[in-house]
């Protein structure tokens, strides 16, 4: 069973594209384990992005992802690695499928709406680093 992070950034939740983009992601199948509205901190935003310090965008990511309030998600299940990143489409929505949430609502590398867990590794820290067990819903609890 994989985990994976799916955060809605400040541009989804400013352009009122929260309910747009979970409809797709419910309408997929996934399943839901964690939500929470926040605004994320600049102590927080360096653990999570931290595997990009460095380069060249890295102060702009962290003040951007921290500059408005975002919605976060966790969802649990087989293969919700490659299920949600093939939703989400490619990092740059310039080259984002049509179809896919970046292919059919951005068109900027920085604004690209949703940040999605890319292994089963990190999607279990990012959810850990982003919810307490007591903001899961755990599998035995969601029958
Ligand atoms: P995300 O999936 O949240 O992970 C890292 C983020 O860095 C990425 O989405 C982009 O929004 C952001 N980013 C900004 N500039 C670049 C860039 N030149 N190359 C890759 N990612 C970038």
């Amino acid at each position: 069973m994989e985990k994976s992070l799916i955060i809605l950034k400040p541009d989804a939740v400013q352009r009122g594209l929260i309910g747009p983009i979970l409809t797709r992601l419910e309408a997929r199948g996934l399943k839901f384990i964690g939500i929470k509205l926040s605004q994320i901190s600049g102590d927080l935003a360096h653990k999570h992005y931290g595997v990009h310090e460095g380069k060249p965008f890295f102060a702009g990511l962290v003040s951007y992802i921290t500059s408005g309030p975002v919605l976060i998600v966790a969802v649990e299940g087989k293969d919700v690695i490659e299920i949600v990143r093939s939703t989400v489409g490619a990092t740059n929505p310039v080259k984002a499928a049509p179809g896919t949430i970046r292919g059919d609502f951005g068109v900027n590398i920085g604004r690209n709406l949703i940040h999605a867990s890319d292994s089963p590794e990190n999607g279990e820290n990012e959810v850990a680093l982003f919810f307490n067990s007591e903001e899961l819903i755990r599998s035995e609890r969601s029958v």
